[in-house]
């Protein structure tokens, strides 16, 4: 099964998604989680991102298409995958649909999720991330049990660069403007479901599931 959520910066992608791979088992492909990785170890990639990502602009697709397919293809992701902030812009899209197609796979779902954009920007600039393992915590919604340190493996948490309130709001922006568009193609393709991005992380979760229920009773009635 090949899993799409889309969505705004902030909405929970991450946050559902990891939820998604431990309930449906299959492995979860954040393209923004690659590319920090990218920058962080300093590869020639990383360098091409690092300026787009920290004005809060898309990388081109030409970068970010080949890295994703590279993982999309590979054996873990074979029997599917969920996928967390790619494809972005149309071009993207066309490039999953045709790779997809050539392995006989296609989208089984995309699953649109969104939450006005006060909520948005409180979850962005208030969103804090561990410095060690990556786990992603909130200074209202979601506090480590020692302030300022992760709960699993104790690093310090650090604010992302992007989620300042200028650069949060650039994102949006672009979102609005370049991975909006793909709603669109999604609908007409029949496999778009509207998903409320508010309230409680759990009952979100459940809304996802639910909207997934004839997918996921179908393979495993097969
Ligand atoms: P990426 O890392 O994908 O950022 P994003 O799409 O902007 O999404 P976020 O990670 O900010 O938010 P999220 O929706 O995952 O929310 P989360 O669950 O963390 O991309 C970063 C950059 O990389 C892009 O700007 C671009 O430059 C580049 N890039 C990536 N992919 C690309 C592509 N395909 N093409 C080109 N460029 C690309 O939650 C946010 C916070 O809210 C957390 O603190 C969380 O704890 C909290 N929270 C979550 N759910 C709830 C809830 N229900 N209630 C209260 N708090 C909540």
């Amino acid at each position: 099964m090949d899993l799409l959520l889309i969505g705004p910066p902030g909405v929970g992608k991450g946050t559902q998604a990891a939820r998604l791979r431990q309930t449906l088992d299959i492995p979860h492909l954040s393209t923004g989680d690659l590319l920090r990785r990218h920058v962080s170890e300093g590869t020639r990639l990383g360098a091409a991102a690092a300026t787009h990502m920290r004005r809060g602009d898309l990388v081109p697709d030409e970068l970010v298409t080949e890295m994703a397919l590279g993982q999309i293809l590979g054996p873990p992701c074979a029997a599917g995958v969920v996928l967390d902030g790619f494809p972005r812009t149309p071009a993207q899209a066309e490039a999953l649909d045709v790779a997809l197609a050539a392995h006989g796979r296609r989208l089984t779902a995309a699953l649109h999720l969104n939450a006005p954009d006060r909520t948005l920007l409180r979850r962005l600039t208030g969103r804090r991330t561990c410095g060690g393992c990556g786990d992603s915590y909130h200074l209202d919604t979601r506090k480590p049990r020692t302030p300022g340190r992760c709960d699993s493996c104790g690093h310090r948490l650090v604010q992302r660069a992007d989620d300042t309130a200028e650069t949060a709001r650039t994102r949006l922006a672009v979102h609005t403007r370049q991975t909006q568009p793909l709603l669109a193609r999604y609908r007409l393709a029949g496999v778009l479901q509207e998903v409320d991005g508010c309230g409680d992380v759990g009952d979100i979760t459940q809304r996802l599931l639910a909207a997934l229920a004839p997918h996921t009773m179908q393979s495993s009635a097969c």
